[in-house]
């Protein structure tokens, strides 16, 4: 049911994204070209089933974080992101990342979801994210 993404799964990837009611995006012409290339790279996954694509990940390579972890409103709640979560974390471990790292909203589901998930809090961004760590493998 996961797979990597290819970039004809832009526009569900790009639906799912604008349709979130937190962690908005609000320059979404400022991450185009780094989905593209996360995607080219095999850096990016969807879920999918029969009906469709219901989420995505991704892990940048470069520099160990999540990139994405998005989910489709109505199929939130069913294991979905943890499991692309999972594939995101892999692919930094092999591509040999001890760690991996990623930042969120605070007060969101998804901050309560990183930390269910055992992610540690080590700070925070300039612009007032939380950023969490996660030792890998
Ligand atoms: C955050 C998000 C990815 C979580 O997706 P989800 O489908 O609810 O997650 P899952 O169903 O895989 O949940 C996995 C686990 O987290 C737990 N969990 C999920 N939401 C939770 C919450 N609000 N509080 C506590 N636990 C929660 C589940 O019970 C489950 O626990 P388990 O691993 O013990 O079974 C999703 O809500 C989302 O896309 N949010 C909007 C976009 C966003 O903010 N993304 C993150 C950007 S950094």
């Amino acid at each position: 049911m996961i797979r990597v993404a290819t970039r004809a799964d832009l526009a569900r990837i790009s639906e799912i994204r604008m349709a979130v009611r937190e962690n908005i995006l609000s320059r979404p012409d400022k991450i185009v070209d780094a989905v593209q290339y996360l995607i080219d790279c095999d850096a990016f996954w969807v879920f999918e089933d029969a009906t469709g694509i219901h989420g995505f990940s991704s892990a940048d390579p470069r520099d160990g974080s999540i990139f994405a972890l998005f989910m489709d409103q109505a199929s939130e709640g069913r294991g979905i992101a943890r499991a692309l979560l999972d594939a995101a974390c892999l692919h930094l471990a092999t591509t040999g990342h001890g760690r991996a790292w990623l930042s969120t909203d605070p007060g969101t589901r998804a901050e309560r979801f990183y930390r269910h998930q055992g992610w540690r809090e080590t700070g925070r961004t300039a612009d007032g994210e939380i950023r969490f760590e996660k030792a890998l493998g």
